[in-house]
């Protein structure tokens, strides 16, 4: 029952706005008005610290590797809490490209499915001397596009995707929270209303640091609108300085 107890639901995940209104993300000094101010958006984003296999929302995305038969980090973690038929049921998937994803369902993981992408291996030079050197932040966008275009053929609504490629593969967490974010942001921008659009879509980090990372991209890129702020501006308390 200990288990079943930890589980986090989707309420308890906060999203962008959330954090703003309850000054766990304060302002950015200037805003880029390439990013403007969106509600949609800052609804539709949230952003947790946890372990993403506890999650019981539609689908939670692994960094998997290129065979799909597990491994350690978050693809390790998903397998163990799964079970063992989710590697017999990857088995069948004839493994996945690199930026490309696949689903499989989730057994005995609380969400409904899991979505296995493989991100860039960052210090791998073949990857760059393949094409420009963009080719590592091609392959992560790509990561994160097609696991919510899949989710989104298969019916899903709430979607959590891991820092994908920043531990093993060792992509700079800024560097990839900065391009996922602004592919996120694009692709729902682009998505907005369209029949099976996404409700929710989390990035659950496992590691403090990278928390803090993605605090700083979210005020660049996702800033608060008026009605955050008015609501910010009523709450008690200095807030904290993005260290959520
Ligand atoms: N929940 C959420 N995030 C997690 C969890 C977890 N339980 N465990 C680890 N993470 C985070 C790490 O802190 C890191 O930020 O997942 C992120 C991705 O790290 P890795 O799991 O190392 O994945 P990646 O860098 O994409 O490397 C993939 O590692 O485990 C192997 O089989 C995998 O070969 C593949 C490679």
């Amino acid at each position: 029952m200990a288990a079943r107890s930890r589980l986090i639901d989707l309420a308890s995940i906060p999203t962008v706005a959330q954090l703003y209104r309850t000054k766990k993300l304060l302002p950015a000094e200037s805003i880029d008005s390439a990013f403007p101010a969106s509600q949609h958006l800052n609804d539709s984003i949230a952003l947790i610290l946890n372990d993403i296999t506890k999650l019981d929302i539609d689908c939670i995305v692994n960094a998997a590797n290129n065979s799909l038969l597990g491994g350690g980090g978050v693809d390790g973690a998903i397998h163990r809490a799964a079970g063992p038929q989710l590697v017999e049921e990857c088995s069948e998937l004839d493994g996945c490209d690199t930026g490309d994803a696949k689903i499989t369902k989730a057994y005995e993981l609380p969400c409904k499915n899991v979505i296995h992408t493989v991100g860039p291996i960052y210090w791998d030079r073949s990857q760059r001397q393949r094409q420009d050197s963009s080719q590592p932040e091609t392959l992560l966008r790509s990561c994160y596009r097609t696991s919510m275009e899949l989710a989104m053929q298969h019916g899903l609504k709430t979607i959590a995707f891991p820092a994908i490629s920043t531990g093993v593969y060792g992509y700079p967490i800024d560097l990839a929270a900065r391009a996922v974010t602004q592919e996120v942001r694009q692709f729902l921008e682009t998505h907005a209303g369209v029949p099976n659009a996404l409700h929710k879509v989390i990035f659950c980090n496992f590691e403090p640091r990278d928390m803090n990372v993605y605090a700083q991209m979210f005020t660049q890129f996702l800033p608060p609108t008026p009605e955050d702020l008015r609501i910010a501006d009523q709450s008690a308390g200095p807030g904290v300085t993005n260290g959520i």
